[in-house]
């Protein structure tokens, strides 16, 4: 009987190439920002885990990203300036389930960096990569129903809030609900 075996690549991340920012992979040399942004209690106000204290954080994270990236497929992103390429935000498409081609995206910007459009544009790179580069039909973000400049990123992009989940998080010793937003290929705009 003949056997056969499907050998499973798992895509490398592109670089995508935006007017002001790019979406580019993780380096090293990333870690003092991503831990500065991460650290940030304003930026994880609303996120699933308390703010980062320790650097080695970083370092743990960088390990379990390209562990786990050698088995399923994600995409993790450093938003980048176009001035300097550091890191001035992430990105991230996640739990990708190619069958039903969708899957759920995650998002960051350093406060010096908010209020210029830069999540808007990675957001856009982003999206259009799932579409024509991944042919996803549908993408997904859980957010704080009180993470007001997230909702109003997310509905520009065309999402559409789809439902509340009660007490989807214990953080911040606290539950929140979660708003979760849908995005179809055909709502984009
Ligand atoms: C969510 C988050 C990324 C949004 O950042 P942001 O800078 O408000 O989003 P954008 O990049 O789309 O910028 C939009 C703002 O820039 C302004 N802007 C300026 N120039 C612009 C341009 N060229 N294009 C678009 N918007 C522009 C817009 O008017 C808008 O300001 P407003 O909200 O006062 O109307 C940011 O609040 C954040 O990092 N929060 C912490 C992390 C977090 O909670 N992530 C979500 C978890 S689900």
């Amino acid at each position: 009987m003949e056997t056969s075996t499907v050998a499973t690549t798992i895509p490398p991340i592109p670089h995508l190439i935006g007017e002001r920012i790019s979406l580019r992979a993780y380096r090293d040399d990333d870690a003092d920002a991503l831990f500065a942004l991460y650290g940030d209690p304003d930026v994880t106000r609303y996120w699933s885990h308390e703010p980062w204290t320790d650097r080695q954080q970083v370092i743990a994270h960088f390990k379990r990203l390209r562990r786990e990236r050698e088995t399923s497929e994600f995409y993790p992103w450093a938003i980048a300036s176009n001035t300097n390429d550091g890191l001035i935000g992430t990105v991230a498409l996640y739990e990708l389930d190619r069958t039903h081609q969708r899957g759920m995206i995650g998002y960051s910007l350093s406060p010096s960096a908010q209020g210029h459009g830069y999540a808007h544009e990675a957001l856009r790179l982003m999206i259009g990569h799932a579409w024509n580069g991944l042919d996803l039909q549908r993408l997904e973000a859980d957010t704080d129903p009180e993470n007001i400049p997230s909702r109003r990123l997310l509905e520009k992009l065309g999402f559409l809030l789809e439902g509340t989940m009660r007490k989807r998080w214990f953080v911040h010793d606290t539950w929140h609900d979660t708003s979760w937003y849908g995005l179809l290929r055909e709502d984009f705009r």
